[in-house]
């Protein structure tokens, strides 16, 4: 028995040194020292033995477990180790790769031509000045001179949401709503950015939900010259030093006399060509002298004062620009196109 003993404690240690794995390694535990192992099955011959031989045996048979157990730990110990310098020999970090890019972002076509029109008033002296989208039915029509019933209201298709609110159809409300505040005393000089709504149906050029920036300057002797001065200025500043501006005379109810206001062609100089249309002008935005009724309805003596205002759509400003054929690339968001207004 004893040297069934030994001779299983050979093999074992044998097979612990030939196990080129953990799992032939744990393969080993199990068949040596397993329920169903040998020296299991050789305790369990002890009955036959004399009771001065059994504590020896026993005794014996705990050792050889105990060196087979020892054995594998150290083993086991020793492929795990080499495990690890495999893993870090087949993994080495090559430095000098290149990083993989970051993916920036970048502000939205039209908040930069908002922000760069914004930019070039503030520059003139003008601040921003903010109003409600959802507005009062008196700021939207009434306070600009535009009386229920008026028909120019026609021209402005709205969304309403009760009888005395809607969505605002222009910036223009935001005039009133300043003018009051100063409560008839100058100077007055902002300018207005925000989203605006009508009820059209989206195509190349129109769109239900889009963006005005409106201009109000009210002062004592405020001349249609000081518009067309700033006007011409800011179509430089947008378009070209070489650029020029022409009034067309125009009606808004707010604005008496009113004009829309066209910029000589970026494109051809003036000559004549597909982005004019063949007439070297093109048109950017719609302005006049404050009519006195909406001076009046918001508290200014329009005897002492007098001003001026514009509105444009920065969409248009920003189509023309950059060549962009339709309205509604601005609001789909499709990567391709926002990419390509991307800072380098
Ligand atoms: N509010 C006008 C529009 O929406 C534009 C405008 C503003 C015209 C100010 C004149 C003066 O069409």
């Amino acid at each position: 028995m004893k040297e069934r003993l030994h001779q299983l404690q050979q093999e074992a240690l044998e097979k612990i040194e030939q196990a080129s794995d953990l799992k032939a390694l744990n393969d080993v535990r199990i068949a040596y020292l397993g329920k169903k192992g040998p020296i299991t099955e050789v305790l369990r011959g002890m009955g036959s033995l004399s009771p001065e031989e059994r504590p020896i045996m026993g005794a014996l048979a705990n050792e050889v477990r105990q060196a087979i157990q020892t054995a594998l730990e150290a083993k086991q110990a020793k492929l795990e180790q080499e495990e690890v310098e495999k893993k870090l020999a087949a993994e080495t970090i090559d430095v000098t790769l290149p990083g993989r890019p970051i993916r920036r972002g970048n502000p939205h076509p039209l908040t930069r031509v908002i922000e760069e029109i914004e930019d070039l008033f503030i520059g003139m002296g003008y601040t921003i000045a903010e109003g409600p989208e959802v507005e009062k039915d008196y700021y939207n029509f009434e306070a600009l001179n535009l009386p229920k019933g008026h028909p120019a209201r026609d021209m402005q298709d709205s969304f309403y949401i009760t009888e005395e609110i809607l969505l605002r159809t222009h910036t223009s409300p935001v005039q009133a709503r300043t003018m009051e505040k100063h409560q008839g005393r100058g100077p007055v000089k902002i300018i207005c950015p925000g989203k605006v709504y009508r009820r059209d149906n989206d195509d190349a050029t129109h769109s239900h939900q889009f963006t005005q920036i409106e201009g109000l300057v009210v002062d004592e002797n405020i001349r249609m010259s000081d518009l067309k001065g700033t006007l011409r200025e800011f179509a430089r500043k947008m378009f070209g030093e070489d650029r020029d501006i022409r009034f067309r005379p125009s009606f808004f109810p707010f604005t008496e006399p009113s004009v829309e206001v066209d910029v000589s062609c970026f494109n051809c100089g003036g000559h004549g060509c597909n982005v004019c249309k063949g007439t070297g002008w093109i048109e950017i935005l719609g302005a006049g002298m404050v009519h006195p009724n909406v001076l009046e309805m918001a508290g200014f003596d329009s005897k002492k004062y007098t001003g001026f205002a514009f509105g444009m759509g920065p969409e248009r400003i920003a189509m023309l620009k950059y060549g962009i054929d339709d309205i509604r690339h601005f609001y789909q968001n499709d990567i391709r196109f926002l990419q390509q207004f991307n800072r380098v």
